[in-house]
C-alpha cells in the first residue's frame, strides 16, 4: 500500500478496459492481466503473490471488502464500486464483478472483472463512502455493516438493486415512491371492491363509509407527493387521472347500489374497477422503476 503519494488525480479507464485479477481464498495474487498492470502501474512480478491491499485506497470503507468477502466466501458473487490506488498515488474508479471459483464445492479462488463507472455512480458512492469511512471512524465493522443494511432498507432497495439503479443512472433516492408498499396498496384496493360487491349483494350499502376507507388515504399519499421529481412524468400524470376515475367510478357505484340498482347494471362497473387498479399499479411500478 501507498499511502503516502495520493496526487488526487485520476486515471479514467475506458470502456475496452477490463482489468482483470484472480487470487486465492486469502485474498493473495495468483493472476493479473496487462490492463491490470497498466493502469495499477506495476509489473507482473511485482504483482504476483502480493495481498489485493495492495492497491486499497485509504478512502474505500472498510465495510464495503466485508461485504465482498463475506459474499464471496459463500460461493456468492457480487458486485463493488470500488476506487483503487496506482503505484503514482493516481487513482481510478471501477465496478467490479467479483466471482469465486468452486471446485468439490468449495471456493479455491476468486476473479475480479472490472469495467468503468459511470459518473453519475461515481458522484454517489463517492459522497456515500465518504459518509461510511466518517462512520467508520468511531464505529466497527460489524456496526458500519448494520448502517449500510439500514441505509437500504430505508430507500426500500438490496444492495444488489442498489448497484444496478447506481449503473444505471437511477436516483436511490426517491424515497416516498419506494416506501409505498405495493402488494398492500394494491390488495387494498381489490378488497375494497370485493367489498362492494358483497354489501351489494347483501343489501348493505347504506352502511358503507366509503371516505373513511383506506383507499381514500391512498389519495392522500398521493397528494403529499405533488412536488417530487417524478410529478410530471407520464405515468404519474396517467396514474393521477386513473386514480380519480378510480374514485368516481366508485362513487358511482355506491349512489347506483343505493337507489336499488339491479346486480347487472354493476357489473361493467366492476370490471372497471379491476381494470383501472391494474393500470394504477403498473404505472406506479413504472415510476418506482424509473426514478
Ligand atoms: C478477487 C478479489 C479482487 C479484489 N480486488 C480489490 C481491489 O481491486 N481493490 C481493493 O482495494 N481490494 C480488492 N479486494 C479486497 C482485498 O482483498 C482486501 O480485502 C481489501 O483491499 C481491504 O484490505 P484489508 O482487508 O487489508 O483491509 C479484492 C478481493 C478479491 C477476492
Amino acid at each position: 500500500m501507498n499511502l503516502e503519494i495520493n496526487t488526487g488525480n485520476e486515471i479514467e479507464i475506458t470502456e475496452k478496459d477490463m482489468i482483470v485479477s484472480t487470487t486465492d481464498k486469502k485474498g493473495i495474487l495468483i493472476y493479473a492481466n496487462d490492463i491490470f498492470c497498466d493502469i495499477a502501474g506495476y509489473k507482473r512480478s511485482e504483482v504476483i503473490g502480493q495481498p489485493h491491499n495492495m492497491i486499497r485506497h485509504p478512502q474505500m470503507p472498510k465495510v464495503i471488502f466485508k461485504l465482498l468477502w463475506n459474499r464471496v466466501l459463500n460461493g456468492e458473487v457480487i458486485y463493488a464500486f470500488v476506487k483503487n490506488l496506482a503505484r503514482n498515488g493516481d487513482y481510478y474508479w471501477v465496478k467490479a464483478y467479483v466471482k469465486p471459483i468452486i471446485e468439490n464445492g468449495e471456493v479455491v479462488k476468486i476473479t475480479s472483472y472490472r469495467k468503468p463507472l459511470n459518473s453519475f455512480a461515481k458522484d454517489y458512492i463517492s459522497k456515500f463512502y465518504n459518509t461510511l469511512l466518517e462512520y467508520e471512524k468511531t464505529h466497527s465493522v460489524d456496526e458500519s455493516v448494520q448502517f449500510v443494511q439500514k441505509y437500504l432498507e430505508d430507500r426500500d432497495l438490496t444492495y444488489d438493486q442498489f448497484i444496478d439503479r447506481l449503473s444505471l443512472e437511477k436516483s436511490v433516492e426517491n424515497i416516498p415512491i419506494r416506501n409505498i408498499d405495493y402488494n398492500k396498496e394494491k390488495n387494498t384496493h381489490l378488497i375494497f371492491k370485493e367489498y362492494l360487491n358483497s354489501c351489494i349483494k347483501n343489501g348493505q350499502i347504506q352502511e358503507l363509509e366509503s371516505k373513511e376507507h383506506a383507499v381514500y388515504k391512498f389519495k392522500e399519499i398521493f397528494e403529499k407527493m405533488g412536488n417530487e421529481s417524478f410529478s410530471n412524468d407520464e405515468a404519474w400524470l396517467r396514474l393521477i387521472k386513473t386514480h380519480s376515475k378510480f374514485h368516481s367510478s366508485v362513487d358511482k357505484y355506491i349512489k347506483k347500489a343505493k337507489e336499488n340498482e339491479s346486480m347487472s347494471s354493476f357489473e361493467k362497473m366492476t370490471e372497471d374497477l379491476s381494470c383501472d387498479i391494474n393500470n394504477m399499479f403498473n404505472d406506479l411500478t413504472i415510476i418506482r422503476d424509473k426514478y
